[in-house]
């Protein structure tokens, strides 16, 4: 991911810049490649990562460098830095030669899996010979990040001064709350002579932004613009818009959009997407519209994810005749069928309780789609249970499990949260208990499933002294938020058996 994607304030995102992709960028797998999608498969199956490897070279295939590499990004990509980190050891094992970019990599990748000590354990042990920049930006990337201010700081005072470190110091300081040091340390750049770039002008306004500081945030931006105009670029402009947003000075906002719109590229379809949302946070379903007609007009194609967002803020303005003729427009011309859409479409009749149209909705969906659409169900699920209809509650249920017995379900995390909410605070044990017997059919949910008995065990103060047993008979691991629980419902000694 570039610095100059970054947009939000989130810190998620400030975590997810990553030092090492900015030193050295290899693009993604090209062709699918078989390799790769038979690894990136393995997230499903549970497979091994070395073993897929050996078997690929026994099959008398090549597994080259620079291929391994592209596929262990790939991996990083798509979240599994387990099986990235496994397959950059299977080449160490196999005595590949890696560059220190490519060791800064896997550095990043270890502390990812296995934790920061361990990632410093691995750099310390490197031969001098890899400890070069790329190397130790990663490790002062690892300390910011995970917010180790001290090691952070002392690590900095070795490595050479650039813009890149101090914007590594400033991501640490918003991690940990310490937004009064950032105006410091851009006053140091300036004195050293090392120059901000976007990145660094978005740090520094986020050190205001979080203080509620709407001048200091005026202030970083019309110092960009001084500066160096070529730095306010539409990401700059979305940092000073979300603000407005966020202190409710709607007029300011808007002028920030419109200078958005101004500098922003025409063919940036993530801007089109961003200044969409925006205005939906406005309530502003003009511009909304007239956004949708300037992205269609500016492309020859508007893929699923443009669909995504226009539903999204169709739903969100609560115009549901427009959205119905969005995913209309859609859906005459779609060629495969993209679930996540019709997703939005049921939630929002779902919102407004047209369950009938949601309904309609699903069932030709569910002709449509390749596979069965677990993921509709799940709102249905969610949505009678909110409702108290346990009876059509499971009724969906029922049939995602026995969906589930061929096909494997992971449920969307909303879906999890929504049974969450439902069980925590409302103690209604015969609907736990109906569900409960279900959702333990599922592998996926095994452990979840008494998560969801327990907490309405623990809201209704029922005890229940068998629960113990049935976990370990179940092979279920224990973890402190389980054994918490137990210890409330079962008055047990977990950690005796
Ligand atoms: C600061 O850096 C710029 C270019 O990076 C250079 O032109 C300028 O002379 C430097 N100023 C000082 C005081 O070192
Ligand atoms: C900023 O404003 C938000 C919401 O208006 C509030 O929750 C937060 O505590 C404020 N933060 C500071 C540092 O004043
Ligand atoms: C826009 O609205 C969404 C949904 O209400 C909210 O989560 C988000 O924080 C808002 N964004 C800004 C910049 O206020
Ligand atoms: C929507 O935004 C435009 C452009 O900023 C503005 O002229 C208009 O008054 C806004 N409409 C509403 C309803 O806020
Ligand atoms: C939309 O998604 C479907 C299913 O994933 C896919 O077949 C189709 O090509 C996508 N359409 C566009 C325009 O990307
Ligand atoms: C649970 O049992 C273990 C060993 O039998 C003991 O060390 C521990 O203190 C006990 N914990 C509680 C909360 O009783």
């Amino acid at each position: 991911m570039s610095a100059s994607r970054l947009v939000a304030t989130k810190l998620s995102q400030l975590r997810a810049l990553c030092t090492v992709a900015a030193a050295e960028v290899i693009s993604e797998p090209r062709k699918p490649m078989r390799l790769y999608q038979k690894l990136a498969a393995l997230g499903g199956t549970g497979g091994s990562v070395s073993s897929t490897l050996n078997e690929h070279v026994m099959e008398g295939n090549e597994a080259k460098k620079n291929d391994l590499l592209r596929i262990a990004h790939g991996l990083m990509r798509i979240r599994r830095p387990d099986h990235a980190l496994q397959v950059i050891e299977w080449m160490e094992n196999r005595k590949m030669s890696l560059s220190s970019a490519n060791i800064a990599f896997c550095l990043e990748l270890i502390s990812k899996v296995k934790g920061v000590a361990e990632a410093e354990n691995y750099f310390q042990n490197l031969p001098a010979s890899a400890k070069t920049k790329f190397t130790y930006s990663t490790l002062l990337y690892c300390y910011c990040s995970n917010g180790m201010e001290e090691k952070a700081l002392s690590l900095f005072k070795e490595m050479e001064e650039s813009t890149l470190h101090y914007n590594d110091l400033m991501v640490l300081y918003l991690i940990v709350g310490k937004l009064e040091k950032i105006p410091g340390l851009v006053e140091e750049m300036k004195q050293k002579n090392i120059s901000l770039n976007a990145f660094s002008y978005k740090l520094w306004m986020q050190s205001y932004a979080r203080q509620n500081d709407t001048e200091g945030v005026e202030r970083v931006y019309h110092e960009t613009l001084e500066n160096d105009a070529a730095l306010c670029d539409w990401t700059v402009c979305s940092n000073l818009a979300a603000h407005y947003i966020k202190a409710g000075l709607d007029e300011k906002a808007e002028s920030a959009l419109k200078k958005l719109e101004s500098v922003m590229d025409s063919t940036n379809r993530e801007a089109f997407h961003y200044l969409m949302t925006m205005y939906t946070n406005l309530s502003n379903a003009t511009e909304v519209h007239r956004l949708w007609d300037s992205l269609k007009a500016a492309f020859k194609i508007t893929t699923n994810t443009s669909y995504q967002v226009m539903l999204t803020c169709l739903r969100r303005l609560k115009d549901l005749g427009g959205m119905k003729r969005v995913f209309e427009e859609w859906d005459s011309k779609c060629t495969g069928y993209d679930g996540r859409l019709v997703r939005t479409v049921i939630y929002a009749y779902l919102e407004h309780d047209r369950l009938e149209e949601a309904e309609d909705l699903f069932k030709e969906a569910s002709k449509k789609v390749s596979k069965p659409f677990l993921r509709g169900m799940e709102l249905f699920i969610i949505y009678f249970l909110k409702k108290g209809q346990v009876d059509r509650c499971v009724e969906f249920l029922e049939a995602a499990v026995s969906i589930s017995k061929n096909e494997k379900w992971t449920p969307h995390f909303s879906t999890i949260s929504g049974f969450r909410t439902h069980f925590e605070g409302n103690g209604d044990v015969e609907t736990a208990q109906k569900l409960f017997s279900l959702l333990k059919e599922v592998d996926s949910l095994k452990a979840t499933a008494y998560h969801l008995l327990l907490k309405a065990y623990a809201a209704a103060g029922k005890t229940d002294p068998e629960l113990p047993r049935m976990l370990e008979e179940d092979g279920i691991k224990i973890n402190s938020e389980l054994e918490e629980l137990l210890q409330e419902v079962c008055h047990c000694n977990v950690s005796s058996y």
